[in-house]
């Protein structure tokens, strides 16, 4: 007699305990690990060799077996099954799909937190506009559907519309500005409806007092305010990030409920990261976290093999700096990948920094190279290394608190 995981499953071993992966339902099982040892010699043996289940003292193991069964995640065989398991079809070739413009380095806010240090002073900019005009094309041809123009603030860069003009020749699916939209007038409003532009825009706080010491730009908020509201009535999608730090950690819920009353949907509050001028330990909220990485964790069969070969974020994206500097991501501002001033596009996305970048995983990542939930786990890497005192790409993430090596969640000694 024979006990096998059906098809659409997958075990998981971590160094203490294991975690039966579902692709049918999507859900992620943490099992024990003596649950694991079971079922790994199951996967070979006769389960009358592994254990015999006619003793009183495995009666669990019975019951345990049964629990299987019944949620459809196992099966018994009277003769030897054929191997169904799925197998690790290769994922298919990472192709480029999304990138981050980032026009300009000078911005009319000089916000607290700012990862890119913009101001009003900063004159660094060394991208010629024809090279924007050529990168679009380049970065279309290698796969990229989606763009986003941000900066500092994108509206500042003097050619903008033409970058978005030229992004929807080529066929861009999705075209995003990422403005503080302290500077929207109608004819922004009607270009913007003209050429299907999607927005995304910050607010700090429900009320001008606390964004604008945030932002230190005095009008700021009713500035923004005033264009959301805008964009708004004129049906252009748009979407409201907010990030929390000291100043305005008492504003969280006033944001979800302006939101709320704005009719757009709750945003996920993030916290200040320590990158620029968020580079600082003074910013940081003192009671506001960041919910911690938890279960439950869900799954699907295609996800669980890009885990193994790709970072399931940083994969297909790249951001672009005023100076020309490739990087991962715009919070990944220490991993420089080359420069489009000096390369063409194609030769920085086939080189070993940025594939070092796409191809990080969790197999790669200290502790978590050792934890069952690792190819179903959500992965920053760019906050992990900012955290890390030695700034190690390859840190584990202070946002978990769980210990791999005991099964055990630290924050509250469960392990479910
Ligand atoms: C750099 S801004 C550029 C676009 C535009 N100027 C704006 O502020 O919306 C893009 C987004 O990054 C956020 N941001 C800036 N620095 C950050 C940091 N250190 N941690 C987390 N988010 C940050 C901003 O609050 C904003 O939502
Ligand atoms: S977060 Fe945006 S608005 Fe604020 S200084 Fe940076 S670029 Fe400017
Ligand atoms: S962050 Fe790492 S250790 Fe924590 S649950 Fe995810 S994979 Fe496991």
């Amino acid at each position: 007699m024979y006990y096998r995981l059906n098809a659409h499953c997958q075990l998981v071993k971590g160094a203490c305990r294991g975690a039966i992966y579902d692709f049918k339902s999507g859900k992620v099982f943490s099992i024990n690990p003596d649950a694991l040892q079971l079922l790994e010699k199951c996967q070979g043996e006769p389960i009358d060799e592994v254990i015999d289940i006619k003793l009183p003292e495995n009666k669990n193991v019975l019951e345990f077996i049964d629990q299987l069964t019944y949620r459809g995640l196992g099966a018994i065989y009277i003769n030897k099954p054929e191997d169904k398991s799925m197998k690790n079809t290769e994922a298919e070739e990472q192709r480029l799909s999304f990138l981050w413009l980032e026009l300009t380095s000078k911005c009319n806010n000089k916000c607290l937190h700012c990862y890119s240090s913009s101001d009003a002073c900063r004159n660094d900019d060394k991208v010629p506009h024809e090279r924007w005009m050529s990168l679009i094309s380049e970065a279309r041809k290698e796969g990229a559907t989606s763009i986003q123009l941000i900066g500092g603030e994108p509206l500042l860069y003097p050619k903008w519309r033409e970058l978005v003009i030229k992004a929807n020749e080529e066929g861009y699916e999705f075209i995003e500005i990422y403005t503080n939209a302290t500077l929207i007038d109608q004819s922004c409003i009607d270009f913007f409806k003209q050429q299907n532009v999607n927005i995304a825009t910050t607010i700090y706080a429900d009320n001008a007092e606390v964004h604008d010491q945030v932002t230190l730009h005095s009008g700021s908020f009713n500035k923004t305010m005033s264009a959301v509201r805008k964009i708004l009535d004129a049906g252009i999608p748009i979407r409201i990030a907010s990030i929390i730090m000291k100043t305005n950690e008492n504003e969280a819920d006033n944001i979800l409920k302006l939101l709320e009353d704005l009719g757009l949907p709750a945003t996920k509050l993030d916290v200040v990261r320590p990158t620029g001028r968020g580079d600082d330990e003074k910013l940081l909220p003192t009671k506001y976290k960041n919910p911690k990485i938890r279960p439950p964790f869900y799954t699907s069969a295609e996800e669980f093999w890009k885990a193994h070969k790709y970072h399931s974020c940083l994969a297909g994206k790249i951001a672009v700096s005023s100076t020309g500097d490739v990087f991962p991501c715009i919070f990944a501002r220490n991993e420089i990948c080359g420069n489009i001033l000096d390369s063409s596009l194609s030769e920085i996305l086939n080189g070993s920094d940025l594939q070092k970048c796409w191809n990080t995983t969790k197999d790669d990542v200290k502790k978590c190279k050792d934890c069952e939930y690792r190819y179903a786990c959500y992965d920053c890497r760019p906050i992990a290394q900012s955290n890390d005192c030695n700034k190690d790409w390859y840190a584990s993430t202070v946002e978990c608190a769980y210990n791999p090596y005991t099964g055990v969640w630290q924050d509250d000694d469960s392990t479910e």
